[in-house]
């Protein structure tokens, strides 16, 4: 049942020992799909749900104003649908924008955000130059040059705004061949390399999708000691502490059974694009529907 009123799940974050946990993952389309694979290893008794949000992608170059209310909407409906215990935004962007509304309108509930992966860049960097790689949003909001006024102040950020490639991970990843997607990635990581960057953070989740190509683009370009950060890790992390605060995993007293598949959510109009049912298929969840 899709509902507006949000009220009939204000006890669906209870605590039990026996029912089977949720938590919903949203990005904007499939960049979230990589913080879902690692958190469903982490968490295998906890039902996952993932939204990718077709109708509103991309958000990266929508204004802010229209993004917080798609994202209102979306989570919303998703409550009222799947009555999660928590929900993960596993977009930069919708986090920026929205994470603290959000919060501020589901008070009680669990919202994890993503923040792009400054602070262990600016630790690790040996040349003192980190790469940004971003929507136009994250790369523009004072959000990102707070983060960086606070956890990398002592090293040089190169800051790249990257929406055409967040476009190419959703629609043509699939029909690019490696060369392609290699050749897609190279700009930006010449202008890292030219800059002296040498630790390189996916600040934007779509991009962990092009992981591997960026590190053949680094060899190809003679970079050398060039790390790929990404929050990955971060953020699982955080959902992983939360559900254990909440008494929600497994203890070894008290083993529980892998949950059953989770949904993969669409919210444009069907027939869905074929292709996301083959990334359903790949990040083991069941084929599309509409949220
Ligand atoms: N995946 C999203 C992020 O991490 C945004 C992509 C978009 O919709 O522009 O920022």
């Amino acid at each position: 049942m899709v509902t507006d009123n949000i009220s009939e799940v204000s006890d669906a974050t209870a605590s039990s020992t026996t029912q089977t946990h949720s938590i919903v993952f949203l990005d904007s389309g499939i960049g979230g799909l990589p913080y879902l694979a690692y958190a469903k290893e982490r968490m295998p008794e906890i039902k996952f749900h993932y939204l990718a949000d077709n109708a509103g992608f991309p958000y990266g170059n929508k204004p802010p104003s229209q993004v917080k209310d798609i994202l209102h909407d979306r989570v919303r409906r998703l409550r009222a649908r799947f009555l999660p215990d928590a929900l993960v935004i596993a977009c930069n962007t919708a986090s920026q924008i929205g994470l603290h509304s959000l919060r501020a309108a589901h008070p009680g509930f669990t919202i994890v955000g993503t923040v792009p992966a400054v602070k262990p860049a600016a630790l690790q960097t040996k040349t003192g130059v980190i790469g940004v790689l971003a929507t136009e949003r994250t790369v523009d909001d004072p959000y990102l040059d707070d983060l960086i006024a606070r956890y990398a102040s002592d090293v040089e950020v190169v800051k790249l705004p990257a929406q055409e490639l967040v476009d190419f991970v959703e629609n043509r990843l699939f029909v690019a061949n490696l060369e392609e997607r290699i050749e897609a990635v190279v700009p930006y990581v010449r202008i890292f390399l030219e800059r002296s960057a040498d630790e390189i953070v996916l600040a934007c989740t779509h991009f962990l999708h092009l992981e591997t190509e960026i590190g053949i683009a680094i060899q190809r370009l003679n970079g050398e000691n060039v790390d790929i950060v990404d929050s990955r890790l971060g953020v699982v992390n955080r959902v992983h502490e939360l559900m254990q605060s909440l008494g929600f995993l497994s203890t070894k007293d008290c083993p529980k059974p892998n949950a059953e598949t989770g949904e993969f959510l669409l919210t444009g109009d069907p027939p869905f694009d074929p292709r996301y049912s083959l990334w359903a298929q790949r990040f083991g969840q069941n084929p599309p529907q509409r949220l």
